[in-house]
């Protein structure tokens, strides 16, 4: 912050929002995109006596079908006032699955967490660990006068193996809040888990598929922080040595991250060359992109390219009031398929799982669970990996500026592709798997810095295929696009007081397929989730002294398991319009007949 001879760019960097009297490392840098507070005489056009509900919209992680009605068995496991809780240890719980529920067998199993905060306080991120394994990775709702309240419930079927684990572990929650004189809102958080029994028909056919086993790859209590492993520069990689047993026939590893400080909004970050011409701060360089490369015993392994989630302070926070931004309350995890590797991690050996962010300034947080399967009948299964071929990362970018004013384009690719044999009691089956990834971003800089419009689209494919011999007994696809549009402007105004005007548009996308004949499933959906906002936020002396955010969203899921569609509006608080489907309609992917379309699905798939 030394030279003032670019007020405006200074102003886009950090002067204006630059909140010093701050102690937590997450708001030392705030860009524009991260507003500063709302000036306590800043009132919403709404006076609640009761607390605002948040939400994030998304399909239930039940559907509500007649065949589902039974009542889960329900446990709450945690309890925490998450006041100064900022660089101290998680907050531990016994887990041991409740022996009240009639049924010890369960469909499905999810996981709520409920919370409410009333004053002021940034929005902060947190994550839920399963000795070790993590659950839930999310992002606190930022707190009004009145009070707020809202809850996550999330899927976590997928975890089966360990939340049915006939013995204790630690439930492990980090939320690193600050309170202070100016920051009030404590956080008081409630952990349950749902137990849903054993359904008649389709439905638990199409519950999600369970590993026998799930080896965490995240960071060891104790500790002053989360489990995940922080990744503070490009050069920077963490990483675990992890030991499997010698019968897994397949693998997958989920990876979670997510993105703060100087990273918090990556893809608005401009290039090295630009901010040196400039004589900037590197605060927000390294350009708009960035992957999360995943190495096996040094090599690459797989790669996520993440969705740009934003967290409910980002931006404009009134957009996200009480509509929060896709993925911010549940952020997506990300799946590699491991099996082509088994031959290598199959020889009783311990493995170093490795984590990097490419173009990284700090701070990134990641970690993963290793998902396995495993043999019933052998126990020793033998591989061989067979092919890996990785390109490397193409990034390429175009610079045109002149001053603060400029455009600027990067485009990336990327492919990894893995063959390999594994022999089970399942036979002799070649796995390949094969990611693919394209990126680009163009930026425009305007108004000496004050003006700068993102369009961005992050776009994979990740296909996964099983042969024994010539036939095909596996196969999945996933095909992810990420749209990210956002047009954000400073105006100038008399008394110390700026107009930020931001309009945001972004897009969830995932089309997946799933056929596997060995576990007799199929698996078929696609989910498209739009967000488009526009807010102004009127600042005057680093508060937020008035404004407005409007959202609009159209959430629409079609798949095996259930429909579920919503088109909500929101403005300020106020909800405008609500519509929910959650029916299917006729001839979409509700499969009474899975069996019978098996091979159909599965020729649709190459
Ligand atoms: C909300 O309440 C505050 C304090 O009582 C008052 O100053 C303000 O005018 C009210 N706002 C509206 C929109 O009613
Ligand atoms: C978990 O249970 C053990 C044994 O009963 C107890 O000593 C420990 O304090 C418990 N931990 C927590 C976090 O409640
Ligand atoms: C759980 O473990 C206890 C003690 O080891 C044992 O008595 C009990 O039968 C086990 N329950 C199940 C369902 O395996
Ligand atoms: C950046 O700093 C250098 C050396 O101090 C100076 O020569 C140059 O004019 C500055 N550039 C800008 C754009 O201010
Ligand atoms: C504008 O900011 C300056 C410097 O912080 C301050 O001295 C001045 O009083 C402010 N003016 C108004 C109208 O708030
Ligand atoms: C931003 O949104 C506002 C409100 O819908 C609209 O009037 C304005 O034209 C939009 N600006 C841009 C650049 O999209
Ligand atoms: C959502 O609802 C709005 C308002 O009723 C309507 O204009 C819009 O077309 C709807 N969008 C979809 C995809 O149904």
């Amino acid at each position: 912050m030394s030279s003032s001879s670019h007020p405006p760019l200074l102003l886009f960097f950090f002067t204006v929002f630059f909140l010093s009297a701050v102690a937590d490392h997450h708001d030392k840098t705030r860009s524009r995109l991260k507003p500063p507070h709302f000036s306590p005489l800043f009132s919403s056009s709404r006076n609640a006596t009761s607390p605002t509900r948040y939400f994030e919209v998304k399909k239930p992680p039940v559907p509500s079908s007649p065949q589902t009605q039974q009542q889960p068995c329900s446990h709450q496991f945690l309890h925490h006032d998450f006041a100064y809780t900022y660089t101290k240890p998680p907050v531990l719980a016994n887990y041991t699955l409740p022996s009240h529920c009639p049924s010890q067998q369960f469909s499905r199993i999810t996981l709520e967490l409920r919370s409410t905060c009333r004053g002021r306080q940034f929005d902060r991120i947190f994550g839920l660990w399963l000795d070790g394994a993590e659950l839930l990775r999310s992002c606190t709702a930022e707190p009004t006068r009145n009070g707020i309240v809202w809850s996550v419930e999330k899927d976590v079927t997928k975890y089966h193996s360990l939340l049915v684990k006939n013995r204790t572990q630690t439930l492990a929650l980090y939320l690193g809040n600050i309170v202070d004189t100016t920051y009030t809102g404590v956080y008081h958080v409630d952990v349950f888990f749902h137990y849903y029994p054993p359904s008649s028909g389709d439905y638990d056919y199409n519950s999600p598929p369970r590993a026998d086993m799930i080896v965490p790859i995240s960071r060891s209590l104790p500790l002053n922080d989360g489990l995940w492993f922080e990744i503070s520069s490009s050069g920077d990689s963490k990483s675990k040595e992890i030991k499997i047993p010698r019968n897994v026939y397949r693998a997958v590893l989920e990876v979670y991250v997510s993105f703060h400080e100087n990273d918090e909004f990556w893809y608005g970050n401009l290039p090295n060359d630009f901010i040196t011409a400039n004589n900037l701060s590197t605060a927000g360089g390294n350009g708009p992109f960035r992957e999360v490369v995943v190495t096996l015993d040094g090599e690459v392994a797989g790669a996520v390219w993440p969705f740009p989630v934003v967290f409910t302070g980002g931006i404009n926070p009134l957009l996200w009031r009480p509509v929060t931004a896709i993925g911010s309350f549940d952020l997506p995890s990300y799946d590699i398929e491991m099996t082509p590797f088994l031959g290598s991690l199959l020889d009783g050996e311990g493995h170093e799982f490795g984590f990097s962010v490419t173009n990284a300034l700090n701070v990134w947080f990641v970690d993963a669970n290793l998902h396995l399967w495993l043999d019933g009948e052998k126990e020793v299964v033998e591989g061989e990996v067979l092919e890996v071929s990785r390109s490397s990362l193409e990034i390429g970018s175009v610079l045109d500026f002149k001053g603060l004013n400029g455009e600027f384009e990067t485009e990336a690719k990327r492919l990894v592709c893995s063959k390999g044999l594994v022999k089970s009691s399942h036979g002799e089956i070649v796995t390949t798997s094969r990611q693919e990834f394209r990126y680009v971003n163009k930026m425009v800089l305007g108004k000496d810095g004050s003006l700068q419009i993102i369009d961005q689209l992050i776009e994979g494919e990740d296909r996964v295929q099983s042969k024994r011999g010539s036939r095909r007994i596996y196969a999945a696809k996933s095909v992810k696009s990420f749209p990210f549009y956002l047009y954000s402007d400073s105006l100038e105004q008399e008394d110390n007081t700026s107009l930020e005007v931001a309009n945001v548009t972004m897009g969830f996308n995932e089309e997946r397929t799933e056929s596997d004949k060995v576990m007799m499933r199929t698996f078929k959906s696609k989910v498209e989730n739009k967000q488009e906002g526009q807010g102004v936020m009127v600042v005057k002396n680093n508060l937020v002294v008035n404004g407005y955010g409007g959202t609009q969203q159209v959430y629409k899921y079609v798949g095996s398991d259930q429909c579920y569609f919503r088109n909500i509006s929101s403005f300020n608080y106020d909800i405008l319009y609500d519509k929910v489907e959650a029916v299917c309609e006729e001839n979409t992917l509700k499969m009474p007949e899975h069996l019978a379309r098996l091979e159909t699905l599965t020729s649709l798939l190459l």
